[in-house]
C-alpha cells in the first residue's frame, strides 16, 4: 500500500477539452481515498514560482463541462534545466506533496520523465493532447472534442465550397501527428488526407483531385495535417494553383478554435476513467507511467514508452478514406 498523503496535480502543454473533467476526477478520487490535493497553477512553470492552493471538492465543481483547463497551461522553459527542476522539487517538498499528476501530451511527459528520474519522484501521466500522438493508448483527452469541432467547421465550408465549386485544403491541428486530419477526413465525407506519415507525391494528390472533380464533384475539400513534411495546406494549395491553374483553390487553417469548447461525452467519460485510476495507480504504488486506454481497459504505460515510440497509423483508415471518397 502506498505512503502517498498527498498529491500535487497540474495541467501543462497546450490544452485539450476534457483536462477539467480529469482534474475533477483526480481531485473527488484522491479525497475520497483519504488523500489531500493541491492543485498547482500554470503547469511546471507554477511549481517553480509557487502558484499552489490545495484543492476540496468544490473546488472542481461545476467544471466537467468547461474546455480549457482551471489550473490554466504554459510552456516552461526552465523546467528543462536543472537549476529550474531543482527549484520545482523543493517547492514539492516544502508543500509536502508526495506525488505528481500531470495531464499533458508529449512535451508535458517528457519533462516529468526527466524529473522523476533525476529525483526518484513518483509522477502518474494522464494523456491530455488534442494530437492523439501518444503510444500505448488508443485516444487522447480532447482528441473527440477536437475531431467533432473540425467536423462541424468542415461541413460548413463545404457549404460555400459546393456554391461556388470550389477545391478546399483545410488545416487542422496535430503537430507531427495526421490523425485528426485523417479521421476528419473520413467523418466529415472529405476526398483525401495528407498527412505526415504517409508521403503523397504532388502528381497523385492532383491527380486524384482532378479525377474527383470531372466525374461527379463539383467540390471537393482535402484536410491537410499541420506539419513540416506536408507543407501545410498554404504549401499544398501553393504547390496545386502552379500546375492546375484552372482549380478554384482556396485555404482554411482552423487553427485554436480545435483547442476550445465544451467536451465531447467520450471525453468526459474518457477524462474522468483515466482521473480515477490515476488515483489507483498511486494506491498501487505505480511510477512513471501514462494511463492509457486500449480496447476499452486501462492500462499503465511507461513514460518511456508513450513518448519514445512513434504512433502508427492503422492502414484501414488509410484505405476506408480512400474508397468512401470515390
Ligand atoms: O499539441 C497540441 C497543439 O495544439 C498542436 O496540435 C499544435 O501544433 C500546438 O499545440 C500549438 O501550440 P501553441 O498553442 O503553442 O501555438
Amino acid at each position: 500500500m502506498s505512503n502517498v498523503k498527498c498529491i500535487g496535480i497540474l495541467t501543462s502543454g497546450g490544452d485539450a477539452p476534457g483536462m477539467n473533467a480529469a482534474i475533477r476526477a483526480v481531485t473527488r478520487s484522491a479525497i475520497y481515498n483519504g488523500i489531500k490535493v493541491k492543485g498547482i497553477y500554470r503547469g511546471y512553470k507554477g511549481l517553480i514560482i509557487d502558484e499552489i492552493e490545495e484543492f476540496k471538492t468544490q473546488n472542481v465543481s461545476n467544471i466537467i463541462q468547461r474546455g480549457g483547463t482551471i489550473l490554466k497551461t504554459a510552456r516552461c522553459a526552465e523546467f528543462r534545466t536543472p537549476e529550474g527542476r531543482k527549484t520545482a522539487y523543493d517547492r514539492l517538498v516544502q508543500h509536502g506533496i508526495d506525488a505528481l499528476v500531470a495531464i499533458g501530451g508529449d512535451g508535458t511527459l517528457t519533462g516529468a520523465r526527466v524529473f522523476a528520474q533525476e529525483y526518484n519522484y513518483p509522477i502518474i501521466g494522464l494523456p491530455g493532447t488534442i494530437d492523439n500522438d501518444l503510444f500505448g493508448t488508443d485516444v487522447t483527452i480532447g482528441y473527440d472534442t477536437a475531431l467533432n469541432t473540425i467536423i462541424e467547421c468542415v461541413d460548413k465550408i463545404r457549404d460555400t465550397a459546393t456554391s461556388h465549386e470550389r477545391l478546399f485544403f483545410i488545416e487542422v491541428m496535430g503537430r507531427d501527428a495526421g490523425f485528426l486530419a485523417l479521421n476528419g477526413a473520413i467523418a466529415s465525407g472529405a476526398e483525401a488526407a495528407i498527412i505526415p506519415e504517409m508521403s503523397v507525391e504532388k502528381d497523385q494528390l492532383a491527380e486524384m483531385i482532378e479525377n474527383g472533380f470531372r466525374k461527379s464533384k463539383n467540390s471537393s475539400i482535402v484536410l491537410v495535417a499541420e506539419s513540416e513534411v506536408t507543407g501545410g495546406a498554404m504549401g499544398v494549395a501553393e504547390r496545386v494553383k502552379n500546375q492546375y491553374p484552372q482549380f478554384d483553390v482556396r485555404v482554411s487553417i482552423l487553427g485554436h478554435l480545435q483547442r476550445g469548447g465544451s467536451p465531447s461525452a467520450q471525453d468526459r467519460i474518457l477524462a474522468t476513467r483515466m482521473g480515477v485510476a490515476a488515483i489507483d495507480a498511486i494506491l498501487e504504488d505505480q511510477r512513471n507511467v501514462m494511463i492509457g486506454i486500449q480496447n476499452d481497459n486501462i492500462v499503465y504505460v511507461p513514460f518511456s514508452k508513450a513518448i519514445k515510440n512513434d504512433k502508427p497509423i492503422n492502414p484501414d483508415l488509410l484505405n476506408t478514406l480512400r474508397i468512401s471518397s470515390i
